[in-house]
């Protein structure tokens, strides 16, 4: 009989997915027995001889597990669609191939897009406060306490052929799917422009732009310019991938070039805001909230953090995929993607490194 094929996983990813592991007889599964943050040093000792190694965000896939990895690793599995963690050129270099999860998470995380959108601008933060520290019996109700900018249009008149002044517009950093996701549900608010940055590297494409204008319903779709998109937009979504080319994208000067009425959600990573920026722009007034599901430095995010103890930011814990259908729909990927490569068969998600 041949040697059973070693795989480690990082996680343990719950009843409903580690039986296709831990039942398929070609397999000898090694799991992390702990829930929380896998250990480096266990990760390094149990990859040795592996064949496959399923990953979450937290685990860094870099020339050192790889080599400690050694010849027989044919893929690297993680369960999560954001792959910063991951050293593709390393994984090149091996030829191991690399699986993630894109689409399942989509729907989750352009919810949570909007949800952050509302609390950003409903003042979320110090409401909540105003409940939890036992203080509303101290507060009376008065008729702009807590006001902050609406999201939807107050009155919206599709027949209009100018822009009316309650015309919301929506401003997306990145375009792809989770964006395109968090617009259509922002098209019922009345929401009738999308603007939207993309990489440099991709030519314009009115023709596109019009088609996606048509397909969601509205105005317009239009790819800009970062000062523009800064200048027109009453929602800004940051919605790229991590790296270089996106590191601090939200500065001062785009804060700056704010509406004080918009409002600025992240759900993508948090190096793509500038997190002193963010909060010196809220403490100033430059915009009105902003609702960050992701934060540079995650999870070393203490009571201190700048972003923590500034007016108007809902701060979350990255959730923005925790549904339990979406957790679900990611960590059965995940495994397949796993099998799939140590099988050499297709990947329901391989990222082409
Ligand atoms: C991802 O998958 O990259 C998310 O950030 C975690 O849900």
């Amino acid at each position: 009989m041949a040697d059973k094929l070693k795989v480690v996983v990082c996680r343990d990813l719950g009843p409903d997915v580690m039986p296709l592991l831990l039942n398929n007889p070609q397999l000898d599964v090694v799991v992390w027995p702990h829930n929380k943050v896998c250990e480096r040093k266990w990760l390094l000792e149990n990859a040795q001889g592996a064949s496959g190694i399923l990953v979450m965000l937290s685990e860094k896939v870099d020339d050192e597990l790889l080599d400690t990895a050694g010849p027989k690793l044919r893929v690297v599995s993680t369960m999560s669609v954001g792959y910063e963690h991951a050293d593709l050129k390393a994984l090149l270099t091996r030829g191991v191939r690399f699986g993630y999860t894109p689409d399942v998470l989509t729907d989750a995380v352009a919810d949570l897009s909007v949800m952050l959108a509302l609390m950003a601008g409903r003042n979320a933060k110090e409401t909540t406060e105003i409940v939890q520290t036992g203080q509303w019996p101290n507060f009376v109700w008065s008729p702009f306490a807590f006001c902050g900018p609406q999201l939807s249009t107050i009155t919206t008149d599709p027949s209009a052929s100018a822009l009316t002044p309650t015309t919301r517009t929506a401003g997306f950093i990145g375009f792809g799917r989770i964006a395109q996701a968090t617009l259509a549900r922002l098209v019922p608010f009345g929401f009738a422009r999308c603007l939207y940055t993309g990489n440099q590297r991709t030519p314009q494409d009115p023709a596109a732009d019009a088609a996606l204008a048509a397909k969601f319903g509205v105005r317009e779709v239009r790819r800009v310019e970062l000062a523009e998109l800064a200048r027109e937009s009453d929602a800004v979504f940051v919605l790229a991938p991590g790296g270089a080319a996106t590191y601090h994208i939200v500065d001062e000067a785009f804060l700056k070039g704010m509406k004080k009425t918009a409002v600025l959600v992240n759900t993508a990573r948090g190096t793509l805001v500038d997190s002193d920026a963010l909060a010196k722009a809220l403490h100033e007034g430059w915009l009105y909230g902003a609702g960050i599901d992701v934060v540079e430095g995650e999870p070393n995010v203490g009571l201190d953090h700048p972003l923590v103890k500034a007016p108007r930011c809902i701060v979350l814990p990255h959730i923005g995929s925790a549904t339990n259908e979406t957790r679900l729909g990611m960590a059965t990927l995940a495994a397949k993607n796993l099998l799939a490569g140590l099988l050499g068969q297709e990947m329901p998600a391989e990222l082409s490194t």
